[in-house]
């Protein structure tokens, strides 16, 4: 009998969250390591997912972005407390196309979008004077106007080769389902908590 599909699990586990009114259901911690296996961790949110993977959006000059770079591997761990589950990801890394990434750009609050443009994510600022200084130059240059997407910001696609998803049971003898990618499809196993 064929596994049934994690993604569509995932989309029915995200919606429950949503509905359970969850604060940020969408944020999640995302792993990456550098070239050296070294690993680093922080929270991002998730902006889409469907049968290609899990999306997020982020300036590739980033940390994170450099290790993608040297690294395309990812891993994700998100935690809904009301609900009492757990989902893991892992998988590779691709960018999504210019296309994807600046028709969610478009959907961005303004805030966002002058934010995205004037920092230089994860490089170290000397004040936060010098970035102010940057954001109210961006704000009286662009007036009403449009803000053009940054050529490094962009999203980021977790293509996945594994997911677990995690239930808390009574006794803690909790769920553990976890679903590994075989040539078209998946294969389901249950794993000790
Ligand atoms: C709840 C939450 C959501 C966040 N979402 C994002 C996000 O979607 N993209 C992003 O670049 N940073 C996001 N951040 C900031 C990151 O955690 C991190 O500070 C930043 O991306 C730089 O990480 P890096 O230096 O490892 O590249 C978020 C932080 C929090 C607390």
């Amino acid at each position: 009998m064929a596994s049934p599909d994690p993604i569509r699990l995932f989309r029915s586990w995200f919606s429950a969250a949503r509905k359970a009114g969850i604060p940020s259901p969408e944020a999640m911690a995302l792993a990456t390591a550098d070239r050296r296996g070294r690993p680093s961790v922080r929270f991002v949110l998730l902006k889409g997912v469907d049968d290609r993977g899990f999306v997020f959006y982020t300036n590739a000059d980033s940390r994170k972005g450099g290790e993608l770079a040297a690294n395309p591997r990812a891993s994700l761990a998100i935690y809904w407390q009301p609900i009492a589950r757990q989902v893991r990801v892992e998988g590779r890394i691709e960018r999504v196309s210019d296309a994807e990434a600046d028709a969610y750009w478009a959907t961005r609050p303004r805030e966002s979008r002058f934010a995205g443009s004037v920092s230089r994510q994860s490089r170290p600022l000397r004040s936060r004077a010098e970035l102010l200084a940057r954001w109210r130059k961006l704000v009286r240059e662009v007036g009403d106007g449009e803000i053009p997407r940054p050529a490094n910001w962009t999203g980021f696609r977790i293509v996945p080769d594994a997911i677990e998803l995690w239930r808390e049971r009574p006794h803690r003898l909790h769920e553990r389902e976890q679903f590994v990618r075989i040539r078209g499809g998946w294969k389901r196993s249950l794993l000790n908590p």
